[in-house]
């Protein structure tokens, strides 16, 4: 993969974490999550798209992270037979001394990645997309239950696939449309029960006096409901709350357990009810707004007060 170092060097001598695409280099926001910013260079002949990491302090855990995210991708290519974009890393010391880097990805076509088409196709197009991803879900949870001593996580959002081939002129998702699976930038394996990412580097993007609280009530609760396959899919429904569109949630969640029964029996999995995803909505969109809202006050803090730089991208306001 071609990766510019020289401008990425450029961009973070310049880059405005408040408005980054009015920095110098002039970049576009793909699409950011609660924590990271993925961005493109505006005319990038390569085509790629870069999530910004700004969490590493030492060369060991970056070395760390980069072997775990190449693991990854791979396990989840070779042994689980997902499709990933081609994927790498870039990183380098900024004059600061600070640590920037970045996950590196081929860049996908915006339109066809999965929040944005659940707006622009038929409600049983997106069913068909549901049952296409809960497909490749399976593939993951066979592993996993092969593999005992070692366990995958995944993260089932409907943002985090794309449909391969998808014309936005004439969109559709059918029973053959294939699937690519895009959030692989935070590792997640376990080899007996020891997880292959440093799960404390989640606390970094947790401004510090939160960080204890972080720790103690919601960090392995967080990390442990993406091995479990039950826990992933409530929050791919629930999240169409966010995704503002959730009248969906009945027949999806009929579908889904449509789908445990006939295809995946052999999990056991319970089926889901519409109670559950309600109150794990009102209990994920409570955490996530506490921790924005931490996140504004530290940035306030460390900026306005003390004239500090502050890493992170903090997203406007987030309809929930
Ligand atoms: N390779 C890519 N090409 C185009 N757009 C992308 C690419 N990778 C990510 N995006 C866009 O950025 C969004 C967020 O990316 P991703 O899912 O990897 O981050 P995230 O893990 O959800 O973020 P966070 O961990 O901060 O919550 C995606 O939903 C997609 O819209
Ligand atoms: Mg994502």
């Amino acid at each position: 993969m071609k990766i510019n170092l020289e401008l990425l060097k450029e961009l973070e001598k310049s880059i405005d974490t408040v408005h980054p695409e009015k920095g110098k280099i002039p970049i576009k926001i793909l699409g950011f999550g609660e924590i990271s910013l993925v961005f493109e260079f505006v005319d990038d002949p390569e085509g790629l798209a870069y999530k910004r990491i700004p969490i590493f302090d030492n060369l060991m855990e970056v070395r760390r992270h980069i072997w775990a995210y190449n693991e990854y991708n791979r396990i989840l290519i070779e042994e689980i037979g997902l499709n990933l974009p081609p994927y790498d890393t870039a990183w380098f010391k900024d004059k600061e001394g600070n640590i920037q880097f970045y996950c590196v990805q081929k860049k996908i076509l915006t339109d066809s990645v999965g929040n944005k088409i659940i707006h622009d196709v038929t409600n049983k197009e997106v069913n068909n997309l549901i049952i296409l991803a809960m497909r490749e879900m399976k593939k993951v949870w066979a592993f996993n239950r092969k593999n005992k001593d070692f366990q995958v996580g995944l993260d089932g959002q409907i943002s985090n696939f794309t449909v391969i081939d998808y014309d936005p002129n004439n969109p559709k998702v059918d029973e053959n449309s294939k699937l690519l699976y895009l959030d692989t930038s935070t590792p997640m394996f376990r080899k007996n029960g020891v997880d292959a990412m440093d799960a404390e580097l989640f606390l970094k993007s947790t401004p510090s006096f939160l960080r204890w609280l972080v720790k103690a009530a919601f960090l392995d609760e967080v990390l442990d409901r993406y091995y479990d396959w039950r826990l992933v899919t409530i929050d791919l429904i629930a999240n169409f709350y966010k995704e503002q569109r959730p009248e969906l949630i009945p027949g999806i969640t009929k579908d889904i357990n449509k789908f445990f029964k006939e295809e995946a029996s052999e999990f056991n999995i319970e089926p889901i009810t519409l109670l559950e995803v309600q109150k794990y909505y009102k209990n994920d969109k409570m955490i996530w707004v506490i921790f924005q809202r931490a996140r504004k006050i530290d940035r306030f803090i460390k900026t306005k007060l003390f004239h500090k730089k502050y890493a992170f991208y903090l997203p406007g306001k987030i309809e929930r």
